[in-house]
């Protein structure tokens, strides 16, 4: 019997690959170049399944122009690069990889935090340029954690692990969030309170940002929203670039409207704009809130078990388009 064929689109662990050559005839990308889009679609043609990774962009015309398709994996929690509802019109499966990132995410966020709130990459950078010449009693002042009220926009598994974590520094949350969670879960979550988005936006000493990206929450941090922060207020995007106007951000921290930023993500990312490299307060990081290597071996293998379940008349256990019935 022939074997379905995938495409891995990305370079990936060399084991999970191996893993994948036992189900299926592979077409893998171990050079990990980059797709144009005519060149995805011609790689699609004669294949049954794709393994992608969010900078693998399944936008309409591709799913349109590839009807041997019927399962898309993504190596991701977020899936803003495909278009689920082209996705399920053409009867193809689209999975993700919940839940194995939510506390190496988690963790990431709090490095971000930490960092930006007491200038730990400002202050290496300060010294590594031999800056340091005596002890002030105001050199690289920072904004406290402890105590202060943080703030999250977004209070899915992330948000919630973040909010956790919180409990040791003392802190009050506050989060906003498209609907309201249980009470338990608030509870879990440091006792967060539930807030409309102005008072979030006002109350916050430290605002995380931990929403998925959809075409409605574009730029949902622009200037309006920034210039309502308190002016010490630190931001950090660990979400997804588009969520924030980098542009406006920019602005503001420049004329210190806001103490610093800390951003993990960036609209057109691995592209940024440049402006963010004049500022001081703000550390810049590529991408790599789950970057730990169990989880990111976590995420390869999840999304390798969606895919084999799809291509083998299983239903794939991460399935966002449940309503597909297998093609297979
Ligand atoms: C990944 C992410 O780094 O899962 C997501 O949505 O943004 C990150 O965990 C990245 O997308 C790798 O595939």
């Amino acid at each position: 019997m022939t074997k379905p064929r995938i495409l891995v689109t990305r370079a990936v662990f060399p084991d999970v690959v191996e893993r994948l050559k036992q189900y299926f005839d592979v077409e893998a990308n171990p050079e990990d170049a980059i797709y144009t889009k005519a060149e995805l679609i011609a790689k699609l043609q004669d294949k049954d399944g794709v393994y992608t990774t969010p900078s693998t962009g399944m936008s309409e015309d591709v799913i349109q122009a590839c009807p041997r398709l019927k399962a898309i994996c993504n190596m991701a929690v977020g899936f803003n690069n495909i278009d689920v509802a082209a996705a399920t019109r053409a009867g193809i499966m689209v999975t993700n990889t919940p839940d194995v990132l939510n506390e190496t995410t988690a963790d990431f966020a709090w490095a971000l935090l930490l960092s930006t709130a007491r200038r730990v990459t400002e202050s290496e950078h300060y010294l590594r340029a031999g800056q340091w010449q005596k002890w002030r009693y105001d050199t690289l002042l920072g904004m406290d954690i402890h105590g202060a009220t943080l703030g999250i926009l977004g209070m899915g598994r992330i948000g919630q692990a973040i909010a956790r974590r919180s409990m040791g520094f003392d802190m009050r949350v506050i989060y906003h969030n498209r609907s309201r969670l249980d009470e338990q879960r608030e509870a879990r979550a440091n006792n967060a309170r539930y807030v409309g988005k102005e008072e979030l936006l006002r109350t916050a000493d430290h605002l995380i940002l931990a929403l998925p990206y959809s075409p409605e929450v574009h730029h949902t941090i622009g200037a309006a929203e920034l210039a309502m922060m308190k002016p010490s207020a630190t931001l950090i995007n660990i979400a997804r670039g588009g969520i924030v106007d980098d542009a406006a951000l920019i602005v503001a921290l420049k004329a210190n409207r806001l103490a610093a930023a800390g951003l993990d993500v960036f609209e057109n990312e691995p592209a940024f704009d440049p402006g963010f490299l004049d500022l001081s307060n703000v550390v810049l990081t590529p991408h790599i809130a789950s970057a730990s290597e169990p989880t990111r071996r976590a995420m390869a293998d999840c999304a390798a078990a969606n895919l084999i379940a799809a291509l083998t008349g299983a239903t794939p256990p991460n399935i966002l388009n449940p309503e597909v019935t297998s093609k297979v």
